[in-house]
């Protein structure tokens, strides 16, 4: 039974309770990160607490807990999750805690933080080989989609529409722009060049993606961030979508339509390598 934390103690999953009034449960109020575990090392630790704190601030909460405390917390987690070094698929969510139910925030908050470990499944190796299915949808998210808030309904219906339809994942078109995934960022290639919308308020501000960058940077590549457009995905010669738990994937298939010549494509094999000699030195405890 794999061990969770809750507002200081560490106590089974199962076991784990919160009251019904909290407001994480009544209005989605509250904030999450996922962050991968490899050979026991929390992978890109700090960016991860610093997303937290953004998206903390975001929904002008206080963070509970101080970034080394919150360390404590992770690591403890994570070495009483440990199942002979497998790797782990940190949750933690933070909430604006129990109240009775009001739509403005109440004058005492008390915080729950909830943090959990799930093993982290190997990405599918027929994923990896032939590519993932994708279709397009109209992004019908809020407007703050920089913070990483608990309030996924849009993006659980898109991601039940392109299950419906036979996809992994819903592109998300928002006023002619295309966006990210419905949990992932979006990559396009075209013409050797790789293409990511640029940071706004539209998009999730993944920690995948900017390790890709950091990446595209250090080993010279053609990148830019910059707007996508519809037809540019439409004709993009390879598209990847990005995330801590499926890392790189690429789409070989969107709308029906074969995306390049309908296989993985050439430049997400060699950033996929790259990715992957990173996550090595991880391991070692060489890179974070
Ligand atoms: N989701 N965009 C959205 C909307 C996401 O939900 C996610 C990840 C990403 C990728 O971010 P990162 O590289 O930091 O994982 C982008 C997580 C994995 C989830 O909700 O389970």
């Amino acid at each position: 039974m794999s061990i969770a934390y809750l507002n200081g103690d560490y106590l089974p999953v199962e076991e784990a309770n919160i009251s019904v009034l909290d407001r994480g449960f009544i209005f989605g109020d509250g904030v999450y990160e996922v962050i991968p575990v490899y050979g026991g090392h929390l992978f890109r630790l700090e960016q991860h607490l610093q997303r937290l704190s953004n998206s903390l601030s975001g929904i002008r909460l206080d963070n509970p807990l101080t970034d080394s405390q919150w360390q404590k917390v992770l690591k403890e987690v994570v070495k009483r999750n440990n199942n002979d070094g497998a790797d782990q698929s940190i949750y933690l969510q933070v909430t604006r805690g129990p109240a009775l139910r009001d739509h403005a925030f109440p004058d005492k908050i008390s915080q729950t933080v909830f943090v959990m470990s799930n093993p982290m499944l190997p990405v599918n190796k027929e994923k990896l080989n032939n590519g993932v299915v994708a279709i397009t949808h109209e992004d019908i998210r809020w407007r703050y989609c920089h913070i990483k808030s608990i309030a996924l309904l849009p993006n659980t219906m898109m991601r039940q529409v392109a299950r419906e339809a036979g996809a992994d994942e819903a592109i998300l078109n928002r006023d002619g722009k295309i966006t990210e995934g419905a949990a992932s960022n979006l990559f396009i290639v075209q013409d050797g060049k790789i293409i990511t919308p640029a940071k706004d308020k539209c998009l999730l501000p993944g920690i995948t993606r900017d390790l890709i960058l950091e990446i595209a940077a250090d080993a010279q590549l053609n990148y830019s961030e910059e707007d996508v457009s519809p037809e540019q995905l439409q004709n993009a010669d390879e598209i990847w979508l990005t995330s801590s738990t499926k890392e790189i994937l690429p789409v070989t298939l969107l709308d029906g339509k074969p995306v390049g010549d309908g296989k993985p494509g050439p430049c997400w094999k060699d950033m996929l390598d790259r990715y992957q000699k990173h996550k090595q030195r991880l391991r070692s405890g060489e890179a974070h």
